[in-house]
Order: C-alpha cells, then sequence, then structure tokens
C-alpha cells in the first residue's frame, strides 16, 4: 500500500540537512565535496517527497549564521546553489513542485535575490509539492521580524497590541501558507533545532538519525515515515491511552 492511502503521512516534513562536512572528512575529502555530495541526497528526497504525496518539504539549506563560515566555503555553497537552480529547475517545474524562499531577502544581494524569484515565478501556479528552501533563514531573525512589523503597526495605530494573536504571526512568518511541519528530521545526530522553525515546531514531531545528510536515501527517509505514522500526536491534550 502506498504511504499515501495511509492515514498517517505527515503534510508537512522539514530537514535539518547535517552532516555534510564529517562525510567528506571521514573520506579525507575537501569539505565541498561532502555539500556537492549533499545536493545528490536534496535531489532524492525531493523527488520521493513528491512520489509519496507528501504536501511540503521544508529543507534548511542555509542559515543566517553560515556567512560566517569560511568565505571559500559560503561562496562554494552559493555557486552550488545557483548551478544547482539552473540544472534542476526545468524539471522540477515539469514535476509540479513549487518552489518558495523562506528567509530575509532585505539583505540578498540582487543577483541571488533574482535567481529566487525566477524560480519562485516559474513555479508559483504548480500544485505538486511545495518545496520551501531556508535560505539565509535564522529562527530567532524570523521572530524578530514579526516583532517588528507589528510594532509598526501599533506605532501609526493600525493595530491594537491586545488583538495579536497567533493567526496575524502566522501570516508573517516566511513560511506563510505552508501548515506547520508535522515531521522534522535531522540527520547526522545532533539532537537539537538550531534556530530551524522556532514558532513552526511548537508541537513537530523530531526525528534524529546518525546517517549523514549525503547518505541519506530513499530507504532512510521511508523509515522516519514509518516511525512518524507510529507517533501519538498529542498537541498538548490527554493522550488515547491515558
Ligand atoms: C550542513 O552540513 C549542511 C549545510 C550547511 C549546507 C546544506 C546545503 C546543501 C545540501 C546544498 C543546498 C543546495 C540547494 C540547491 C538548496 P555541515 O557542513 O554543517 O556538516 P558537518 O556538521 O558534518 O560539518
Amino acid at each position: 500500500m502506498a504511504r499515501s492511502e495511509q492515514n498517517k503521512l505527515p503534510s508537512h516534513v522539514a530537514i535539518i540537512m547535517d552532516g555534510n562536512g564529517r562525510w567528506a572528512r571521514r573520506r579525507g575529502l575537501p569539505r565541498f565535496l561532502g555539500h556537492q555530495q549533499g545536493v545528490k541526497a536534496l535531489k532524492k528526497a525531493v523527488r520521493f517527497a513528491s512520489d509519496q504525496g507528501i504536501q511540503s518539504l521544508t529543507v534548511y539549506a542555509f542559515s543566517t549564521e553560515n556567512w560566517q563560515r569560511p568565505k571559500e566555503e559560503v561562496s562554494f555553497l552559493l555557486d552550488l546553489m545557483h548551478k544547482t537552480f539552473v540544472e534542476e529547475i526545468d524539471e522540477l517545474h515539469q514535476e509540479g513542485v513549487r518552489i518558495v524562499l523562506v528567509g530575509d531577502r532585505s539583505n540578498l544581494s540582487g543577483d541571488i535575490l533574482q535567481l529566487w524569484q525566477n524560480a519562485e515565478g516559474l513555479t508559483q501556479d504548480n500544485t505538486g509539492l511545495t518545496l520551501n528552501v531556508a535560505f539565509n533563514y535564522g529562527g530567532r531573525q524570523e521572530l524578530l521580524h514579526v516583532a517588528k512589523v507589528l510594532a509598526q503597526r501599533a506605532a501609526v495605530g493600525d493595530l491594537d497590541p491586545a488583538q495579536i494573536d497567533e493567526s496575524m504571526v502566522n501570516d508573517l512568518l516566511y513560511t506563510k501558507g505552508s501548515p506547520d511541519p508535522d515531521l522534522i528530521i535531522r540527520t547526522g545526530g545532533e539532537q537539537r533545532l538550531s534556530n530551524f522553525l522556532l514558532w513552526q515546531s511548537a508541537y513537530s514531531e523530531l526525528y534524529v538519525t546518525d546517517v549523514l545528510w549525503p547518505d541519506f536515501n530513499e530507504e532512510h527517509f521511508a523509515s522516519a515515515l514509518d516511525d512518524f505514522g507510529q507517533r501519538e500526536r498529542r498537541f498538548g491534550r490527554v493522550g488515547k491511552k491515558e
């Protein structure tokens, strides 16, 4: 039976793709080859998510903190992203994937922003998998952005602070339009969120695997979905087993 026929397929899966550097180091290779291999794993994950009927996939590609990595690594990652877009965008578009940039656009250079806007524009009417790419993303930065917009509205008298509610915050998040993630997968074994989707992850199920991101394949993804299928989600309420 396809997973989409079972009742507990997550609508929204988010992935912290960690372990590219370690994958390379363990092979005596430079870190950048780990990132290159990581893109191959990302392609597999996107196709698998789409085939399974998952509605949204959010991947943590580049955090606001990643700018502090060595200059050469940052520029390699940006070039890799550029190259991947150029090579993959037509096929993704044909497969009905809708691409959305999730992150701070305000301080991106013109050419990087253009790249994202082209990908978003081309795929905006697609109805298949929504692929949110968290780029220049930080959960705290996102919440500061929300706080500033709401404060500005209140300061000019357009908003009564007493009226601020969750839906107003949701509408200002970079993930606006996507449901909260049901499942967050982290590869590379670290048990933390690393500033990823801090508001949206309130009731997400977490799945950590020691598999390093470049090794993560369809079987590993299927195991994460099976594990999710067995979880009892309570959203703060009393569980069925009690
Ligand atoms: C973490 O591994 C991975 C990243 C910081 C980059 C992830 C990016 C990609 C897989 C490519 C993205 C490309 C597109 C097209 C969106 P790490 O370097 O922190 O690994 P380590 O913890 O083993 O050092």
